[in-house]
């Protein structure tokens, strides 16, 4: 399963953007199903060691609005605030892969910049099967496509800039208390 965190470009609208390769950009998080037992509430499983802590609360208050929405012309009144932060919770969200691709819906227009984050984000798996349960939608993946000519770039893990600086200045003040001694 995956969230879409999907923007258009300002200056297109819908229809043109559609049309334009770079007219979307798609923010992908895949999301893990975690299985929380009564006798062990505290703990999650999970595959990978060094997960986040799943981000429970936001995604409980978003899914108990599933069940009043039965179609497009659906309104429900959010009466709580949910952000995407609240929503993504710890993951990591400076490891993703990039690459000029597609909608996942037809007409799969290639019109979409993809960033796709590697960490998964770890939800409760009765939460997450509320969305095709209460939706309706099943397998709505769309099969894996042939790479062709694109290629799907990997954001290069840096240290961030103001460790690298400290270390910097660090050095510096190393260096010149050197000097003066
Ligand atoms: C996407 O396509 C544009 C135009 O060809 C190119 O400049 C850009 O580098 C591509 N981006 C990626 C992530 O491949």
């Amino acid at each position: 399963v995956q969230l879409h965190i999907v923007s258009k470009r300002k200056d297109l609208p819908l229809r043109v953007a559609k049309q334009t390769p770079n007219g979307l950009a798609i923010l992908g998080f895949f999301i893990e199903p975690t299985i929380t037992t009564k006798s062990s509430s505290q703990h999650w499983k999970t595959n990978s060691t060094s997960s986040p802590m799943p981000a429970t609360e936001a995604w409980k208050n978003l899914t108990k609005y599933l069940s009043a929405i039965k179609d497009i012309n659906s309104v429900v009144e959010v009466t709580e605030q949910i952000s995407i932060d609240d929503l993504l919770g710890d993951v990591d969200q400076t490891t993703y892969y990039r690459y000029n691709g597609s909608l996942t819906t037809p007409l799969c227009n290639e019109a979409v910049v993809w960033t796709v984050f590697k960490e998964p984000i770890q939800l409760d798996e009765d939460l997450m099967m509320m969305f095709p349960n209460q939706t309706g939608y099943r397998n709505v993946f769309r099969p894996p496509q042939p790479l062709n000519r694109r290629t799907v770039y990997v954001s290069k893990s840096t240290v961030p800039r103001s460790v690298k600086l400290f270390v910097l200045l660090a050095s510096l003040c190393a260096f010149s208390c050197h000097f003066h001694l």
